[in-house]
């Protein structure tokens, strides 16, 4: 047996599993809810969870501190003596997230959601439901599981590893990059492992090599310096809402295209071979049709899939003003407040879709009125290579485990660490992840099936010993 054969390790995944699954749950109990500030000290609880069972693994492991949540940081490098062959070793950087998204609505939450249960799926699937089960507990388990069977099989790993966690994605959080530019050296490796996406649904294995990125934007404007009676001023006083509405309809045309001035500069369509293959993997109602729609809503003359992957957009997160409570309030608010958030393909500046964002809007509030703007983070899109020789040997360790052709795909999602790797590291990552479309990250009820969990697993087993070669 070759240091490069799977065989054992994977074995070793399949009797572990029961223990797998008890570590996963001990993870999932812990509320690390990253943006609400009373969940700072179960943040750093996890990392510190982390951090400790990586050192079980003969990781070199630490919690560092950053201005705000701390990033694991574990690596196990091969030190001193002689190698075989002239040749380094390949060494891989993994990227994952700790943190998780706030459970509201809880009440629609039909268990705990940090009291993770195994449940049927109606898809004759066993769910782990939890929040973070998928997004991204789950999916970080399933690589230091495989660390786990692989330094069982063979009492060390065949590549060079370090993992870097964080726990500020979902929040938008500040501290990753100026980290990753304080700490170049110490965390450059050939290519970076990120395990935060979704495969095709039908159990086909992917990697994304396109994401979206986001510029979150929150605004307030403000009318009357009180809310007034919509009575006795309603028609002569303006109604901060009917501003807001104004604004917010106006950045989307009839055929879905966003007004701004200058948004498409540097957006192109994909190519028409990449487009016909994308034809394959799933029409309109497949993406649409298990949230209970059937019409695409973006620009005419895209699918819905090209539509989410390839085509930047303007989304309206929440509105809020006025008498929303039981009964009716004939009030004219002072305030209404909106977030919105733009998802950009490549060639799109953020900077830029800000700026125009916030010039559309300051050109229609009337001098007697004015609007405040909240900036939540800004990330431009991704585009990773789709002929790398490591993308071949991952392509080809997913397609033998999951008996699927493994698909390279798109992700109308936003991953900012990707860019930030490539910029601040020069590294590209392969975006390998076992999510499926209906796991239900960010709402209640996430789960992760156990296939992704166990099978997940076994193909990082596979792709580690692949990328060693
Ligand atoms: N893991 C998701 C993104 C994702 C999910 C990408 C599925 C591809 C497939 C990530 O945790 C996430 O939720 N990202 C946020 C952005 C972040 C800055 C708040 C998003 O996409 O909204
Ligand atoms: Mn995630
Ligand atoms: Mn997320």
């Amino acid at each position: 047996m070759t240091a490069t054969d799977p065989t054992r390790a994977l074995s070793l995944v399949d009797q572990q599993l029961d223990a797998s699954l008890d570590r996963l749950f001990a993870l999932l109990r812990i509320p690390s809810i990253s943006t609400q500030p009373d969940h700072a000290e179960d943040c750093r609880r996890t990392a510190r969870w982390l951090s400790d069972d990586l050192a079980g693994l003969g990781f070199e492991s630490a919690v560092r501190e950053t201005p705000g949540l701390p990033i694991v940081v574990a690596h196990h490098r091969q030190t001193g003596g002689a190698q075989i062959g002239s040749a380094r070793r390949p060494h891989v950087l993994f990227y994952g997230h700790y943190d998780v998204q706030p459970v509201d609505p809880i009440e629609l939450w039909t268990s705990g959601p940090f009291d993770p249960v195994m449940q049927d799926g109606p898809d004759g699937e066993r769910w782990i439901v939890a929040r973070g089960a998928s997004d991204d507990k789950g999916q970080v388990m399933t690589f230091i599981e495989a660390l786990r069977a692989i330094r069982a099989a063979d009492g060390t790993y065949p590549l060079d590893v370090t993992v870097l966690l964080e726990g500020e994605e979902e929040s938008g959080g500040p501290s990753l990059r100026p980290f990753l530019d304080a700490n170049r050296d110490e965390l450059r490796a050939d290519i970076a492992l990120v395990c935060d996406t979704n495969m095709l649904d039908g159990g086909v294995p992917a990697i994304t090599t396109m994401l979206r990125g986001l510029v979150g934007e929150e605004i307030t404007i403000s009318c009357a310096d009180r809310d007034l009676h919509s009575g006795l001023y309603g028609n002569a006083a303006r109604n901060p809402l009917h501003l807001l509405v104004d604004v917010l309809a106006s950045l989307r045309d009839e055929t879905g295209r966003i007004t701004l001035p200058g948004f498409y500069d540097g957006v192109e369509d994909p190519p028409a071979s990449v487009r016909a293959e994308w034809a394959h993997l799933g029409d309109d109602a497949a993406l649409l049709g298990p949230v209970g729609l059937s019409i695409p809503a973006g620009e005419q003359g895209y699918t819905a899939l090209e539509q989410t992957w390839a085509r930047p957009t303007c989304e309206i997160n929440g509105i809020t003003g006025g008498y929303g409570g039981e009964g009716f309030k004939t009030v004219l608010p002072a305030k209404a407040q909106a977030k919105v958030s733009f998802r950009m393909v490549a060639g799109q500046d953020p900077d830029k879709v800000r700026a125009a964002f916030r010039a559309h809007v300051r050109a229609r509030i009337p001098s007697d009125c004015s609007v405040d703007f909240h900036e939540h983070g800004g990330s431009r899109a991704s585009a990773l290579p789709i002929d790398g020789a490591e993308l071949k040997a991952a392509l080809g360790a997913l397609t033998a485990e999951w008996g699927k052709e493994a698909a390279v795909i798109g992700s109308g999602g936003s991953i900012p660490v990707v860019k930030d790797l490539q910029e601040a590291l020069g590294m590209d990552s392969l975006l390998i992840g076992f999510a499926k479309s209906d796991d239900r990250i960010h709402s209640p009820n996430e789960k992760y099936d156990l296939t992704s969990f166990h099978k997940g697993t076994r193909s990082w087993v596979r792709v580690l010993y692949a990328l060693a070669e």
